[in-house]
């Protein structure tokens, strides 16, 4: 039976691995998923086989219970509001991953050996500020709390301090494991740091700190494995560590921020955009989708460049069809995807795969920003923050340094939005107001819809 177990174990790491493959291209994804579940099931089944497992009934209470509130969140959930519920699955991954390290060392305790204490510990800290850290990002991306960085002077040494003290805590535990007081000490200390590393970072940054939290729930995952010598806790905890720091790296990079300064807080200035906006007094010139199938007539490359706003609208179906018609009219159409435009990496692709658009159409920014400057209409459907040159240019705004699409070096741009509302990062956009910009306010589906209606009929 033990050596079943072990074949199941085998098989179901070789399912992780390959679920991480197929999840990294869209044509398939929907194979990796499946494939990430058959392991996990695999696993499940074979620890019951390998380990006296206690308590049944209770852990199938348990299930069922998380069942019945996991299935219909995952059913309902909108796409645009996976990176929230993936903050609360990395919230309470690592609350159970660090509790469970609790539950070990009071099992343990106070025959715990240097090694086995210093596994806990560690795993405990990340697991504990896993927590809070996720909760946060949970509550800045549903707009709970406000997206802005909370700064203030010293808070790298307030940050780096309260790090020090869980450390530290954590060392006089691996020296004294008879002393319980220290684990409710060493997890106030990780919750608070959890809370403090994410209160300091700007929304626009949170893609990153979510991948970086990701990489901190498989790390102390991995790490309970080494102590409840779990060989498939160690593999899946190490992947999802491994691959959720290799995203926080890409990430960083295409945000051109110090990933240092990612992992330990405060990225991003606070916001100007809100009380800029209230002063704004200038105002842009509104044209319908007729101007723009007029503008288009005749146009040889179109660059479309998606953003948050499609995937609020689940505007891709009309962005294709726009595109056809362009391209029946003897035009290219290609799109240009931002790193980080819409709220879960790959989100663009996914949503104008489903929508059957090629995908050598989908130029990376590296691409597509060389371009720009032949294009004769850059449309920008949805996209704000991705496209915003205050990232360019103002050093007091939380866009500063992020690579931007360079949508202005284009003939002429066309923003669909409903309102002169800014993005994500809450700054204002310099585009709306350049001469050859046309702004069409609407709902980015029934405006790509009224555009192909007018390019048909013209
Ligand atoms: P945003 O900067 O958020 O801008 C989206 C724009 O879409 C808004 O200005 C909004 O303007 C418009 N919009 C919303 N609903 C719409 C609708 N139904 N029809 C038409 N327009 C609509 O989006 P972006 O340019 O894609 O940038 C993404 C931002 O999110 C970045 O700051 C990024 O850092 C952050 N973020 C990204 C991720 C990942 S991994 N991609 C995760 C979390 C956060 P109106 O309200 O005026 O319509």
């Amino acid at each position: 039976m033990d050596l079943l177990a072990q074949y199941l174990y085998i098989l179901s790491a070789s399912l992780f691995v390959l679920s991480l493959k197929w999840m990294s291209e869209v044509k398939t994804s929907r194979r990796g998923n499946w494939s990430a579940m058959a392991g996990m099931v695999t696993a499940i089944v074979a620890t019951f086989i390998a380990y006296p497992v206690q308590h049944v009934p209770l852990l199938a209470v348990a299930a069922v219970v998380g069942a019945i509130v996991g299935i219909p969140i995952a059913m309902k959930l909108p796409m645009t509001a996976v990176p929230q519920r993936t903050a609360m699955s990395h919230a309470f991954g690592s609350l159970a991953v660090a509790l469970i390290g609790v539950a070990e060392y009071h099992q343990r305790a106070p025959a715990v050996d240097p090694f086995t204490m210093s596994v806990l510990a560690s795993e405990m800290i990340l697991g504990f500020l896993t927590f809070t850290g996720s909760c946060v990002a949970f509550a800045k991306l549903q707009e709970l709390i406000p997206g802005k960085p909370f700064v203030y002077k010293g808070r790298h040494l307030v940050n780096l301090g309260t790090l020090a003290a869980a450390v530290v805590t954590a060392v006089l535990l691996v020296l004294h494991p008879e002393k319980t007081f220290l684990v409710p000490v060493l997890a106030g200390f990780a919750l608070l740091f959890g809370f403090l590393l994410v209160m300091a970072i700007g929304g626009a940054d949170m893609p990153t700190v979510i991948a970086i939290l990701n990489s901190y729930a498989g790390l102390s995952a991995a790490g309970l494995g080494f102590v409840l010598n779990s060989k498939i806790l160690v593999v899946a905890g190490t992947l999802d560590g491994s691959s959720g720091l290799i995203l926080a790296l890409i990430m960083s990079q295409a945000m051109n921020r110090s990933f240092l300064n990612v992992m330990f807080g405060g990225v991003g200035a606070a916001p100007t955009g809100g009380a800029k906006a209230a002063k704004e007094t200038r105002s842009v010139k509104s044209y319908l989708p007729e101007d723009v199938a007029a503008v288009l007539d005749g146009a040889r490359t179109v660059m479309v460049v998606p953003g948050y706003g499609m995937a609020v609208a689940q505007a891709q179906h009309a962005v294709k069809e726009f595109a056809d018609l362009v391209e029946a009219k003897g035009g290219k159409v290609v799109y240009a995807i931002h790193p980080v435009a819409g709220r879960m990496p790959g989100h663009m692709n996914v949503l104008l795969a489903e929508a059957q658009v090629p995908y050598d159409r989908l130029l990376e920014m590296d691409e597509a920003n060389p371009m720009f400057p032949e294009a004769d209409m850059a449309i920008v459907v949805g996209a704000n923050d991705v496209v915003n040159p205050a990232a360019r240019t103002q050093t007091d705004s939380p866009l500063y340094g992020m690579p931007i699409l360079d949508v202005d070096k284009a003939r002429s741009a066309v923003f669909i939005k409903r309102s002169m509302n800014p993005g994500f990062a809450g700054v204002d956009n310099e585009l709306f107001f350049l001469p050859n910009t046309m702004m069409v306010f609407g709902d980015a589906k029934k405006v790509m819809t009224e555009i192909a209606a007018a390019i048909k009929k013209g």
